[in-house]
């Protein structure tokens, strides 16, 4: 990444005029690409999120309130001083809000009851009314969502419905703005894109714009069980919707913004491990982020992993809100358990429980300057095939495998083992795995994807440095969780 600038230089040029938006809407798009790291350990592509939690109202949603509300002031259906409605589930409300405060509109929201509490409340507190509404009804009931924002359309003199499930200015604003974005912030390197779907305005308008780039990345949509976009993309066929908790994605009708051709792929997810990767997210990421994000890259990494897709792919998930809306569901235990999702055991479980129930073996560790041969003769006698290599300072450098030493000894038919020692011989690998003892035990089967052990690692305070405090291996985790 190249740095803005150097503000610790005395000699830093300044702009020629001072930066400062005209107002908060300025701040719109150019939302940040960022290398997911953790999550996607193990997996060969490069996973990056595009993280919408940036823009001014917290959502991918933002993009498409003032790109409707300037539509309908330019083809006349809304006039000064009037009303902005809307079937939503919250996040499309915030930025209809948005605009409509800065251009001098009322709002009127009206949101399924499934919704959190956060979101009826950040609407409230742009000053926007909010209508609740049961969600088990079908789209055509008059107690829809749907049909009471229409209901109070037709009531409200000089009112607009948003309409952004039909409306082809939601679409369109992702073919002008997140789209292009995608493009040039990769350098036009993406190969897969993918992103979850509620009015279809993401996957279609980005998926347009990209396709017309590059027809062959692959556009990847994600679904929530229980929502019926997946099998009428495969099948044509219109089937029941079901509950689920996941919010902002998955249908029960299909919104006349969708473009399957643009699509390739759908993944379907289920609320449990979106749930679960959602929390992952902001605790392994540190990305603060809604349960729709956790759907989106549980479905990415599948995906992914179904085909295979090696290093030289680039995989671009969008990650559509912050997770400050879902403080009292996705991030509160109690919601957590009540629906199931959480095994508390299995969940609050660490690495350091697994190592402590593995009983204290002494930790066999190589130095590096040990001589092959005795390196060799520490493997035997504690009947492993790796060893994690140590530095002066006791710090980890790396690892010292059977296969690395064979080949050493191999290609160095003449050396004398007992003399040269393994920094020397160049068979300490440091490219290994770390694990911190608070990481939980979840997170660790995402390591045993590619790698038999794990190191459990503490960090020296104070510096660079980390210590071996344990070793964990597949078997390890296996016993543990049989025994459990
Ligand atoms: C949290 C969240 N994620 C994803 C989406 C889906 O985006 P789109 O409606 O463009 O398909 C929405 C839409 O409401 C949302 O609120």
């Amino acid at each position: 990444m190249v740095a803005k600038d150097d503000f610790s230089s005395p000699a830093m040029d300044l702009p020629a005029e001072p930066q400062i938006y005209d107002d908060i809407l300025g701040t719109m798009g150019d939302t940040p690409l960022v290398r997911l790291n953790r999550v996607a350990r193990g997996v060969r592509a490069q996973m990056i999120a595009k993280v919408e939690y940036f823009n001014p109202g917290g959502s991918v949603k933002d993009r498409i309130g003032i790109t409707i509300i300037e539509d309908a002031e330019r083809n006349g259906t809304l006039k000064p001083g009037g009303t902005v409605v809307e079937a939503t589930s919250g996040n499309t409300g915030v930025g209809l809000a948005i605009a409509a405060i800065l251009k001098g509109y009322k709002t009127v929201f009206v949101m399924p009851d499934k919704m959190s509490e956060e979101k009826i409340r950040v609407l409230r507190a742009y000053g926007a009314r909010v209508v609740v509404t049961p969600t088990n009804v079908e789209p055509e009931d008059p107690r829809s969502y749907y049909s009471v924002a229409k209901q109070i359309v037709a009531e409200t003199p000089n009112s607009i419905l948003a309409n952004q499930y039909h409306n082809p200015v939601n679409t369109q604003t992702h073919v002008d703005s997140t789209g292009p974005e995608i493009w040039w912030q990769t350098a036009g390197k993406i190969d897969v894109f993918v992103c979850g779907m509620g009015t279809g305005g993401t996957i279609t308008g980005v998926g347009r714009y990209l396709k017309s780039m590059n027809p062959k990345i692959q556009i990847v949509g994600v679904d929530p069980i229980g929502s019926i976009l997946h099998d009428y993309f495969y099948t044509g066929k219109m089937t029941e919707a079901h509950s689920y908790k996941v919010e902002g994605i998955g249908e029960d009708f299909i919104p006349s913004n969708y473009d399957f051709t643009v699509i390739d792929d759908m993944v379907r997810v289920n609320d449990k491990e979106s749930l679960l990767m959602t929390r992952r997210l902001v605790r392994e990421e540190g990305m603060f982020v809604g349960g729709s994000s956790g759907a989106a890259i549980a479905g990415a990494l599948r995906y992914v992993a179904e085909r295979d897709l090696g290093a030289d792919k680039m995989v671009v998930v969008l990650l559509p809100d912050s997770g400050s809306r879902y403080l009292s569901k996705v991030f509160d235990d109690n919601w957590m358990r009540e629906n199931r999702f959480l095994e508390s055991d299995w969940v609050e479980t660490r690495v350091s429980t697994v190592l402590e129930r593995k009983g204290q073996r002494e930790l066999v560790l190589a130095r590096c300057k040990e001589p092959v041969g005795e390196v060799i003769a520490k493997m035997k006698s504690g009947d492993v095939s790796q060893l994690p290599v140590v530095g002066e300072r006791d710090q980890l450098l790396g690892i010292v495998t059977e296969v690395g030493l064979l080949s050493y000894l191999l290609s160095q038919p003449g050396s004398d083992s007992s003399k040269v020692a393994i920094e020397d011989a160049g068979v300490i690998d440091s490219n290994v795995y770390t694990l911190n003892p608070e990481t939980p035990i979840e997170s660790v089967m995402s390591v045993f994807g590619t790698n038999d052990i794990a190191l459990v690692t503490e960090q020296v305070t104070g510096s660079d440095d980390k210590r071996v405090v344990g070793i964990l291996t597949k078997i390890d985790l296996l016993d543990f969780l049989t025994k459990r």
